[in-house]
């Protein structure tokens, strides 16, 4: 059934892009904190295995809400590890990793690279007419922040 939110074709298209591609970063940050989770080692083994899985956490909901974002907005959500490989613009990691400060370092900057690009989508998104969008994506945004807060911290 067609989608009649008072947003043109063209402007739900749009959104529709941003949104994927959010996703699709967001996959890979979500499965990098997995990988920390899963792999990192070090006497302080115990507390960052929990922080880990915090993270991840709260990163499967975000997921899942900017993928029934995209279903609200009329458009379809990408459903496969090949889509967020091809739309994500963060890169996976290409070496072997241990310690906390290793796995932490890498996951803060892809947060920050997820804030800077929130920062500029989210008043793209206002000025497109999608307000709904534009308070997600700043809602998002607020949440990242704090993510990155606490990776910044733990490294001291
Ligand atoms: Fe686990």
């Amino acid at each position: 059934m067609k989608t009649n939110i008072g947003l043109p074709d063209k402007t739900r298209g749009q959104i529709a892009v941003i949104l994927a591609k959010l996703l699709a970063d967001e996959y890979l940050v979500s499965i990098k904190t997995r990988n920390a989770h899963w792999n990192v080692e070090g006497p302080d083994f115990h507390a960052m295995h929990a922080f880990f899985e915090q993270q991840y956490e709260q990163l499967e909901e975000s997921i899942d809400d900017i993928a029934e974002r995209i279903r609200a907005i009329g458009h379809g959500a990408p459903g496969s590890l090949a889509l967020m490989l091809k739309h994500t613009r963060l890169k996976e990691l290409d070496k072997h990793l241990v310690t906390s400060t290793q796995f932490i370092t890498a996951l803060l900057a892809d947060h920050e690279q997820i804030i800077r690009q929130l920062r500029e989508d989210a008043p793209k998104c206002a000025e497109l007419g999608d307000d709904g969008t534009n308070d997600f994506l700043v809602g998002l945004m607020a949440d990242h922040e704090k993510m990155a807060w606490m990776l910044r911290a733990s490294l001291g």
